[in-house]
């Protein structure tokens, strides 16, 4: 049987190796990025849920590939002394927060959170992941996965981006940004989220 194709809508070559690594283990799976997705403007991620995120984002991209399955996700890192901030809002923190300072958005994102957590004794934090595969218009699955971890008060390791300086894996004493790659890929939350959808996705048309 010739393998199905699940056509991710990332161009972020990151986003692409989590998925195409959880994929190795079905081997009737074939991962591989959703081509020309610069070809319609990126939908407005306003949902106020990972899902619904996921959701927006696969139904506009499916629009490009007819007839073939399309795989959308959203991911973040939610904080339950925060209420679950930044949450689906993560790539956006510190504009959303008007938290003023120099450097990249990760890195002000990053200071940000250290910033609001600071006297915190609540350090609990996970990475969020969900996706959606849609074909056609029609929802065919959905897939969750988590990772959790600890919020340290300063940064440590130089790898990974994002959050990953201040996020600490209490079973490995290590931060996202110390672990090398296949660690990191074997406990990826988007790995994680794509074995979940596996699980329920019935590729038949
Ligand atoms: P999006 O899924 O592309 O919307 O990205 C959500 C945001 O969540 C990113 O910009 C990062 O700030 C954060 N994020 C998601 N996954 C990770 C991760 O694996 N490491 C560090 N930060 C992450």
């Amino acid at each position: 049987m010739p393998p199905v194709t699940l056509y991710v809508a990332t161009s972020n070559p990151g986003k692409l190796r989590d998925f195409a690594h959880a994929a190795a283990n079905f081997p009737g799976i074939e991962i591989l990025p959703l081509p020309n997705i610069a070809a319609i403007p990126a939908p407005a991620e306003d949902a106020d849920t990972f899902l619904g995120n996921a959701l927006i984002k696969a139904r506009a991209y499916a629009q490009l590939a007819s007839g073939e399955i399309v795989l959308a996700d959203d991911s973040g890192i939610s904080v339950p002394a925060l209420d679950g901030a930044p949450g689906v809002r993560s790539a956006r923190y510190a504009d959303d927060e008007a938290f003023p300072g120099p450097g990249t958005t990760d890195e002000r994102n990053l200071d940000c959170l250290l910033n609001r957590m600071a006297g915190q004794n609540d350090r609990r934090a996970a990475y969020e992941c969900v996706l959606a595969a849609v074909r056609d218009g029609e929802v065919l699955a959905t897939g969750t996965g988590r990772v959790e971890g600890q919020l340290l008060d300063q940064r440590q390791g130089e790898g990974g981006f994002g959050y990953d300086p201040i996020f600490l894996l209490p079973t490995l004493h290590l931060t996202m940004a110390e672990v090398d790659m296949q660690t990191r890929l074997s406990m990826s939350h988007r790995g994680r989220a794509l074995v979940d959808l596996l699980g329920t996705l019935n590729p038949t048309p």
